[in-house]
């Protein structure tokens, strides 16, 4: 039988509020610094968007320890490094660094190694196609020959 004082006890240290997003203003976010098409969108929002912007929808999983602070700190590190909310402040703050970092971006999902595992197993929207792969890429190198 299970001692319901211990009960009382366990549950809320297992259960936690999952983080809260930084305020989002669309004057900074990347679709207001360059011209992203809808596709290149859609793609962002369902295979980067929970870990490299400020929109992260946090799962029902993201409450619970231990896996809340594996959650956390790949949203953190996703962030650091790129953050589509904050583009303009960030990746985005010159043209060069823009282009360097976009050129990754099509990289990492070229080669697997974005959006990261163990992610596109839990969401299937974010397993991206041979299609949506080469539409992406196109749209990076597009961005990185424009004129500043
Ligand atoms: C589950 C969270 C998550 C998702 C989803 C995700 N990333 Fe990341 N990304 C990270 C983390 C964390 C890092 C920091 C380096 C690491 O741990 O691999 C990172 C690093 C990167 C890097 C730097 C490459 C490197 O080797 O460090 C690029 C580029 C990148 N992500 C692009 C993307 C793109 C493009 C998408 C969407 C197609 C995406 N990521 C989706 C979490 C994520």
């Amino acid at each position: 039988m299970i001692c319901l004082p211990a009960a009382f006890l366990v549950l809320p240290a297992l259960f936690h509020d999952p983080p809260r997003n930084p305020p989002v203003e669309r004057e900074r976010s990347i679709e207001t610094a360059l011209t992203v098409p809808p596709r290149v969108r859609d793609i962002l929002r369902r295979a980067c968007y929970d870990c490299h912007s400020s929109e992260t929808r946090w799962p029902w999983y993201a409450r619970m320890s231990p896996i809340a602070g594996r959650i956390e700190n790949d949203v953190t590190r996703g962030r650091a490094f790129m953050n589509f909310s904050e583009w303009k402040t960030s990746a985005g703050a010159t043209s060069a660094r823009s282009d360097a970092t976009l050129t990754a971006a099509c990289f990492a999902v070229q080669s697997g190694l974005m959006p990261k595992s163990p992610y596109p197993y839990l969401h299937p929207e974010a397993r991206l196609s041979r299609s949506d792969i080469d539409s992406f890429c196109a749209w990076t190198r597009e961005q990185a020959a424009r004129q500043p």
